[in-house]
């Protein structure tokens, strides 16, 4: 434990990776979950389920009791995952941080938001690194999970770990403790066991690497080791980056295509037609997620600090930064052709979700889409089976509850803006009833034929 003073039963310093190495193998490890969010509690769930007694760490009290008694507090996960961890034997949540030195691996899923110049906000990631430094033991494995800048877990949280104690010496990493780097591939919507997703390990030191891959083959079917941490920190930033880069591509095409009168979406279809070369990216109403409008600026804040800007990065960023204002515009240009202002007119915006089937708000383009109709003069409602009511968030606050879908309500209002692709939403019906549809993910193809003059791609 962090201590000055020499304890009576000094450690073995030459055997911690031995030992935990052995209790890995025998199955008898104890895994700590910091952070029990979209991505830690899954991760918990994925330990418990493979059999090792599993301790998630949450500073956010609400949640530890929610766990106690199986109460989701997570719309899109598998409400099995909290019943399954609320009758699990092997399974505790507690919001004790000074218990972060039972568990022989601890893995860190904390946010990485931004910050006020979107810059990275690693607060969360050094917090609990500090957490775990005050009770830090040999023999254990600490991983982050979070999404990040390459060159973060050497450089702010190993830095945290090495300036720990036990028992009056100083641990070292690689020898006494072992720090890794392995980030998560959720995909939230997505009926997908997370298990199944090949998980890749980078450790700072050889055998820091050794050890992650053997206690994420515990709990994940296929662990791909690279040569550091810092490869599998840039790996997870250039998959988001690919979609960020991809989606801005298919977005710029929309708009010169719709100019051109041609459909983007056929397009699409039409080029992933060539089997190899081209996988299809979609377009929409702008970037939302936790992690595509955010993990870019992880990597270009880390690339003007080394002096190399990236241009084509953020040039992505802007194009779909643009989009709420584009689709803004189609709505204003398709009320027009009704004879109708925006300034006045009725706008139901359908999904608030920033992905079809969950939930999740956060940085949602739903919400610019209604704040720029209101500051136009647009009356706006929402309807989103999965959010049936809007919470304060950092900059929206927009006190609304979800309307419902139906003939009476759908025939009010001058135009039904479609933003999320929901499978519970009753395209159908919108279809019957909507003197205008702005749709912005093509859900309405189905029903195309019979809307003449009533519907825009947006
Ligand atoms: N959600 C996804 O699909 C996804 C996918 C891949 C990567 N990621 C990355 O994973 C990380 C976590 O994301 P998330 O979506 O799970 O976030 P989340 O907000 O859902 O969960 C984070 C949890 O951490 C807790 N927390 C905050 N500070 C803490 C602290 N000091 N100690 C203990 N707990 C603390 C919060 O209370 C919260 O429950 C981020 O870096 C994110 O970019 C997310």
């Amino acid at each position: 434990m962090a201590s000055s003073t020499a304890s009576p039963h000094a450690w073995n310093r030459r055997n911690q990776s031995g030992h935990l190495g052995r209790l890995l193998r025998e199955r008898k490890a104890i895994v700590g979950v910091v952070g029990l969010g979209y991505v830690g509690l899954p991760l918990a769930h994925a330990f418990v389920a493979a059999g090792l007694r599993v301790i998630g760490f949450d500073t956010d009290a609400a949640k530890v009791a929610d766990l106690a008694v199986g109460r989701s507090y997570l719309d899109h996960l598998a409400g099995a995952i909290f019943a399954d961890l609320a009758a699990a034997d092997g399974f505790e949540a507690t919001s004790d941080m000074g218990r972060l030195g039972e568990p022989d691996v601890v893995l860190v899923a904390v946010p990485t938001p931004l910050g006020r110049h979107h810059e990275p906000d690693l607060r969360y990631v050094t917090g609990v690194a500090h957490d775990v430094a005050r009770v830090l033991r040999p023999g254990q494995l600490i991983v982050l999970e979070s999404t990040t800048y390459p060159g973060t877990t050497r450089d702010a949280v190993a830095p945290i770990l090495a300036a720990a104690f036990c028992d009056g010496e100083r641990l070292l990493i690689g020898r006494d403790v072992f720090v890794a780097y392995s980030p998560e591939r959720e995909d939230p919507g997505r009926a997908i066991d997370s298990v199944s997703i090949p998980k890749l390990v980078g450790g700072l030191d050889e055998l820091s690497a050794q050890l992650a891959v053997d206690a994420y083959s515990l709990a994940f079917d296929k662990v791909i080791a690279v040569s550091s941490a810092e490869v599998a920190e840039s790996a997870k930033l250039l998959e988001n980056i690919f979609r960020a880069v991809n989606i801005a591509l298919v977005n710029e095409m929309k708009v010169v295509l719709a100019d051109l009168g041609v459909d983007v979406w056929e397009v699409i279809d039409a080029a992933s037609t060539k089997p190899f070369g081209f996988m299809p990216f979609y377009p929409g109403p702008g970037l939302g997620g936790h992690c595509i409008p955010i993990d870019p600026f992880y990597m270009t804040w880390k690339a003007k600090e080394v002096g190399r800007p990236v241009e084509f990065i953020e040039l992505a960023g802007l194009v779909n930064h643009r989009m709420p204002a584009y689709v803004v515009e189609r709505v204003a240009e398709g009320l027009n052709e009704d004879g109708k202002a925006v300034k006045g007119s009725r706008v139901l915006v359908v999904g608030l979700a920033y992905k079809a089937n969950v939930g999740d708000v956060r940085e949602s383009p739903s919400l610019e889409l209604i704040e720029l109709l209101r500051k136009r003069g647009a009356e706006v409602d929402y309807h989103d089976p999965h959010v049936p009511r809007t919470h304060p968030m950092r900059r929206f606050d927009l006190r609304l509850e979800s309307v419902p879908l139906d003939r009476a309500n759908l025939v009010t209002y001058d135009a039904v803006l479609i933003a999320t692709a929901h499978d519970a939403v009753d395209f159908a019906e919108i279809a019957e009833h909507a003197s205008l549809v702005v749709d912005t993910r093509n859900a309405m193809a189905a029903h195309a034929d019979r809307m003449a003059g009533r519907l825009v791609k947006a």
